[in-house]
Formats: structure tokens, sequence, C-alpha cells
């Protein structure tokens, strides 16, 4: 028996929801595959423990969560609590804290889902999106002075360290190397940024020499958005800057039909901590409580969680539960359906008891 200790952290808005709907799905699958078993511990921080106690989590919550083999984490942000706050306050002190320094985004188009993109098939657009996620132009390196004045300045300083750039272009050959095209792109802006950027060149081409196997090429990154959309089948891993990628994953998100389908992972490759994984969107104010948040985010997620923990049946098992759900029609308004997140979730346990699946 393999059994892991999942910590879940739902927090804000529809982040409950759909944090809920994964868990009944991760609990199907442990009925299907015998030998795996999840322990979910629920922890309630988020904006609502901030207006009890002035703090998002309490001062030891990294110390209780090193105890988990990994963070399924819904979403932070609440109407009446500022963003710097609440992102500052829980999921940032997560991700720098255990140094889940590769950001991994997943993007595919799924069965019955439509793309904006007009002549695009469903295979033409099979992206994984490697960001950068501990340190360059979010390094929160800068300042302000003079505030007020007419001379007053404000600095944001992008820190681009040679350990950081290398770690992360390792992680992005090695996920290309392990995908069939072994294909990857390296998103740069080096034309115009003389330094951090051609120092992110240099070790690409570096790390590229111990990947014999791997075809990359490189990008500015205002072509990218240009290739993302006139030529997606021309594209498969995909590895940027902290900012360039959370610019670039929104697009592939829009791109592959809505937010509500796109997950990511913050993973620390090195396993000294538990990584985190979460959908990319919000707490979603607007829908929230009325039962129709698209939950398919967060079980593609809850995927690229049991990929991380070793368990690639499961995974495999539950994403083609989730593809024929979407491609039975079983959707979400959001991706121009009229189910609930009840009936989605239901369908995909049910689409993973059945056989065939
Ligand atoms: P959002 O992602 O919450 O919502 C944007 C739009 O997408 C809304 O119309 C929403 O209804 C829709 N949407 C999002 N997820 C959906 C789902 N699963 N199913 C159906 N529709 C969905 O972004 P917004 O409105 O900019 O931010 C709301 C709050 O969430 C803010 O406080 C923001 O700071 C926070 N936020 C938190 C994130 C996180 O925890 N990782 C990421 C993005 C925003
Ligand atoms: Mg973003």
């Amino acid at each position: 028996m393999r059994e892991y200790a999942i910590a879940t952290i739902p927090a804000d808005g529809i982040g409950p929801e759909v944090i809920a709907a994964g868990t009944t799905v991760l609990e199907a699958l442990q009925e299907r595959i015998s030998d795996v078993k999840f322990k979910f511990r629920t922890f309630d921080w988020g904006s609502d423990y901030y207006k009890k106690h002035g703090v998002m989590m309490p001062a030891d919550g990294l110390e209780t969560l090193k105890a988990f083999d990994a963070i399924y984490f819904g979403a932070v942000g609440a109407p009446d609590v500022p963003d710097h706050i609440t992102l500052w306050g829980l999921r940032l002190p997560i991700c720098q804290g255990f140094d889940q320094y590769a950001n991994v985004r997943p993007t595919r188009i799924l069965p019955g889902i439509t793309s904006p993109l007009r002549h695009v098939d469903p295979g033409d657009l099979d992206w994984v999106i490697v960001r950068e996620n501990s340190e360059g132009e979010y390094s929160g390196n800068g300042g302000r002075a003079h505030r007020g004045l007419p001379e007053e300045v404000g600095t944001e300083v992008a820190i681009f360290t040679r350990v950081g750039v290398t770690r992360i272009m390792r992680y992005a050959f090695r996920l290309a190397r392990s995908r069939p095209r072994k294909l990857l792109t390296v998103v740069t802006k080096s034309n115009a940024q003389r330094h951090g950027m051609v120092m992110w060149d240099e070790i690409a081409a570096e790390v590229a020499k111990e990947f014999p196997d791997v075809t990359w090429d490189k990008m500015l990154v205002d072509a990218m958005t240009v290739r993302m959309t006139l030529k997606p089948q021309s594209l498969d891993t995909i590895v940027a800057t902290n900012l360039h990628a959370d610019i670039l994953s929104d697009l592939a998100g829009a791109l592959a039909g809505s937010l509500g389908v796109a997950p990511t992972g913050n993973i620390d490759p090195e396993r000294r901590f538990p990584s985190m994984f979460e959908p990319i969107h919000g707490s979603a104010f607007d829908i929230t409580g009325k039962g129709i948040a698209n939950p398919v985010a967060s079980f593609w997620t809850a995927a690229q969680m049991l990929d991380h923990l070793g368990e690639a049946e499961a995974s495999e098992c539950l994403m083609r539960a989730v593809a024929r759900v979407c491609g039975a029609g079983i959707r979400t308004p959001d991706v121009g359906g009229t189910a609930t997140i009840r009936e989605v979730t239901e369908a995909v346990i049910d689409a993973i008891h059945s056989a065939n699946v």
C-alpha cells in the first residue's frame, strides 16, 4: 500500500468548491487503484482566517506543511482584503519557503472544449510551460524614494542568478526529454535586455550540451505570442522567466479554451519540501456559491500531483476520465455547457469507476 499525506488548503471564493470536488475524485481513484491511499488534512487558512486572526496562516504554518507529501491548494483573494496581503500572506510564502522554483503549466485543448483559434485541431496544441518561480522580475528587489515629490523614483530590479537559471534550464530540458517530441523553446528578450537575459541565453546554451537528444530553439517573448497564436503545433515544452511565463501562460490558457481548466504545479524538483498543486484561476467572487465553478483545473492539477508522487497510472486514469466527460458535453457554463460542478464531478467519478477508462 502506498499512502500519501495530502494537505488541502481550499482558502477563498470557489477554492473550497473545486478542492472538495477534487478530493472526492481522488477518493474515487483510490477505490479503483486499490494499492494507493490518500490521507487528507484540511487547513482553514485564507481570508476568513485572516479576518479572525490578523494573519493568513499561523506562524508555524510552513513547519506544519513540511510533514506532508504534497499540498493541494484552492485560491486566495477576497473582495474585502487587499490582494497583496492574501497573496504574500499565504501562497507566496509557501512557494518561496519551500523553494518551489519550477512552476509547471500543461496546456492542451481537451475534447469538447473549443479553442478561440479558428484553424486549430486539438492535437495541434500540446504544451508545457515551465515558469521560473523564484527570482527574475518578481524577486521583490527594488524600492521607492522621494515619495510624492516630483523627483520620486520606483525601481523593480530583475534578479537572475547562475544557480537559479541553471536549475530551471536543467528542469526544462529534462522535462522536454521526457516528452515524445523532445523539443524545447527558450523564451528570452536578450535583444533589449542585455545583462540578465544574455546570461539566461548563455546558460541555456551551456545546459543544452548536457541534453544532446533535445532539440531546442530560442524565441524573443514578443515574437513568441505570435508563434503561439499562429503556429501552435511548432511548440512543445517552453521555458521562460517569471514575468514572461506569467503572461504567456495566461495566453496559453485562453487559447486552450478557459481559465477554468488550466492547472499548475509549484514544484521543488529536489523534493526537499512538499510541492503545491493548484488551479491557475483565482477565487472568482462572481460565481462563488452558485455551484457552477469548473472543477476541471482542480482535477488536472490533481493529476499533476499524482504524477509528481510517482502515480502515473492514477494520473492517466484521471485525465482519461476528465477527457471523456468533457467530450460527452458534461461541461460548466464557462466552457459552453450547462452542467453544475456537482454534475461534472459525479460524471468524472462514474468514468473512473467504469472499467474501460
Ligand atoms: P479569477 O480567476 O478569480 O476570475 C476571472 C474570471 O474567470 C471570472 O469571471 C471567473 O468567474 C472566471 N473563472 C475563474 N475560475 C473559474 C472556474 N473554475 N470556473 C468558471 N469560471 C471561472 O480572477 P480575478 O477575478 O482577477 O481575481 C479574483 C480574486 O482571485 C482576486 O482577489 C485575485 O487576487 C485572486 N487570484 C488568486 C489567484 C491564486 O490564488 N492563485 C490567481 C488569480 C487571482
Ligand atoms: Mg498570472
